[in-house]
């Protein structure tokens, strides 16, 4: 049996709008990652970028349209069905547990059944965890430090490295290097890099125009919550790309 063809979509939307009372977050969001791919989401504050993100995330329920995964429109209730569909996420705040251990970190959220009592083994959990920062070139002190001990590179390096151990189709990351300096930040860019080169899809949001121009391959742009610009990032400048994300006009208006 040949194997099934790759998805050209591994994760996205069309037509997206999502109300909040009276505010229009989104109105006719337009997204679509492929696997091996790493696309930016950029815009200016308040354009709906996060908005879109817990869209794709079953956190938010369109008013309109479809989230599209693997090709097909599906409708998420919870972040626990784009979880079994293979989505995981890097929120801006981490949602790491600071006192526990990087190894407990990466398990954090993942109800871990295995075996005849159905618990993994600590020794095997020690192992995948380690395997999987291992696989990205992530180094750090121990896997049994508290994350509060470790930078903010770091920290957001175990973020990157949870959220690739359980994802199968692909990794939505908001701000990933709002907080981090030029070096940390090229790291977080790299490992956007080997995520994508696994096959994943990488949808990314960041106002760091310059960096993400060179780590992404397309730039989707929101403006008002509304998609205006696809384009492969080759072709932009940051000039473009600032004058698209705070001055569009639509040529009929
Ligand atoms: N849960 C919510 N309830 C009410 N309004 C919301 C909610 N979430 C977002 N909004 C509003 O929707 C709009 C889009 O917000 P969103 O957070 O998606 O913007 P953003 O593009 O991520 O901005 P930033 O770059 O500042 O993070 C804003 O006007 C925001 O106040
Ligand atoms: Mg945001």
């Amino acid at each position: 049996m040949s194997p099934a063809p790759a998805p050209e979509c591994v994760v996205g939307c069309r037509h997206v709008a999502k109300s909040f009372g009276h505010v229009e977050a989104l109105r006719d969001a337009n997204v679509a990652v492929r696997p091996g791919e790493v696309v930016a989401l950029v815009g200016d504050n308040g354009a709906g970028k996060s908005t879109l993100m817990k869209t794709l995330l079953g956190i938010n329920r369109p008013d309109r349209g479809d989230v599209i995964i693997d090709d097909r429109p599906v409708k998420l209730s919870s972040v626990r069905d784009a979880q079994a569909l293979g989505i995981e996420a890097v929120h801006q705040d981490l949602a790491l547990a600071p006192h526990l251990s990087v190894v407990d970190n990466m398990y954090l959220g993942h109800e871990v059944t295995t075996g005849p009592f159905g618990v993994l083994s600590r020794r095997s959990m020690m192992e995948r965890a380690d395997a999987a920062l291992r696989d990205l070139s992530i180094a750090l002190p121990s896997l049994t430090v508290p994350v509060r001990d470790l930078s903010g590179g770091q920290r957001q390096a175990v973020a990157v490295a949870r959220a690739v151990m359980w994802a199968r189709t692909a990794v939505l990351m908001d701000e990933p290097t709002a907080a981090l300096g030029a070096r940390q930040s090229e790291i977080i860019c790299e490992l956007m890099r080997t995520v994508a080169s696994r096959g994943l899809g990488v949808l990314v949001i960041s106002h760091d125009l310059p960096r993400i121009l060179k780590a992404a391959d397309t730039i989707t742009v929101l403006w008002r919550g509304e998609t205006v610009l696809v384009s492969p990032s080759a072709d932009l400048t940051v000039p473009d790309l600032v004058a698209t994300m705070v001055g569009y006009r639509k040529e009929s208006a």
